[in-house]
């Protein structure tokens, strides 16, 4: 398998090498076994980051954060899989895993929407280790500033029934005007009684040493954030018929017994959609 992610799907390797460290780490808040798979399928991976005091803290700080957003997005998940929602929307799914790991109540459809170039690698990977999922998984190849709602229908995709959407570290790589067409895009395709998790805020900027931003390897992932809605993503959901929760990152963590290493701002927002 060659390595053919650039751009802003380079982003979906980072990902997966803090979960096969969380993963690797004593006590840890999930397992994903194909994290370092992804990795060693990619040449040079990860790449050599020159990680003195500041850079190794901020470091920490961006593997605590993943961590803790994926334990409580699996969490979230799988709380309404086995509430009855039998439709999964992971997008921008990048290199997440769970499909394979996660264990799913029969019946459940999991779809996996990301650019075509994440999704031949990913197939690649879980190709050559057998990966077997457990639930009926459909691998969407789309760009979601694009028509993506189409080509989720062609695969399979039911807009009549409830379905759990999942935005896990997405809206921040689009611009603002972006996020607000992809959420509208979502909340169209979205029944009355259907889920949404996604993310406003996290780490605090101004808590990281500014001599990180400089780091090559941080520069290339903070030149695509383009901010999304950023904070006013639960405000933007409240307005269009979604009634919406949020949860402190600091507090989620503190739950997990993992509490934060930096300052934080906002956390996760949940929302279930009110209106047809
Ligand atoms: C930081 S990764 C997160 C991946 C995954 N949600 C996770 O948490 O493991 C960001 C992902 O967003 C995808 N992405 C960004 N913009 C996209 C777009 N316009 N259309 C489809 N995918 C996009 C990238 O390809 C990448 O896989």
């Amino acid at each position: 398998v060659t390595e053919p992610l650039t751009g802003v799907s380079r982003t979906a390797l980072w990902v997966a090498y803090l979960r096969a460290q969380e993963s690797e780490a004593p006590e840890p808040l999930f397992h994903d076994p194909y994290a370092r798979r992804f990795l060693e399928a990619a040449p040079g991976w990860p790449p050599a980051v020159d990680a003195d005091g500041a850079v190794a803290a901020a470091g920490n700080a961006f593997a605590w954060q993943t961590a803790v957003r994926t334990r409580f997005f699996d969490e979230a998940l799988l709380a309404v899989a086995h509430g009855g929602c039998r439709q999964i929307v992971l997008l921008a799914a990048g290199l997440d895993t769970r499909a394979f790991r996660l264990e799913w109540p029969a019946g459940t459809r999991l779809f996996e929407v990301d650019m075509s170039t994440v999704v031949d690698f990913k197939e690649a990977v879980l190709a050559r280790h057998g990966a077997t999922p457990r639930c009926h998984r459909v691998v969407v190849p789309a760009d979601l500033r694009d028509a993506w709602p189409q080509r989720l229908a062609e695969a399979g995709f039911d807009a009549g029934d409830r379905a759990a959407w999942l935005m896990e570290g997405l809206l921040v790589y689009l611009t603002a005007p972006e996020a607000a067409r992809l959420l509208t895009d979502v909340t169209a395709a979205a029944a009355p009684g259907s889920h949404l998790f996604v993310e406003h805020g996290g780490i605090d900027p101004r808590a990281i040493d500014p001599n990180v931003w400089l780091v090559p390897a941080v520069r290339e992932v903070v030149n695509l954030w383009r901010g999304g809605l950023g904070e006013r993503t639960p405000g933007w959901l409240a307005e269009r018929g979604w009634r919406v929760r949020t949860h402190d990152l600091d507090v989620v963590a503190a739950a997990y017994q993992r509490p934060a290493p930096v300052a934080v701002i906002g956390g996760f927002a949940t929302a279930v959609r009110t209106e047809g």
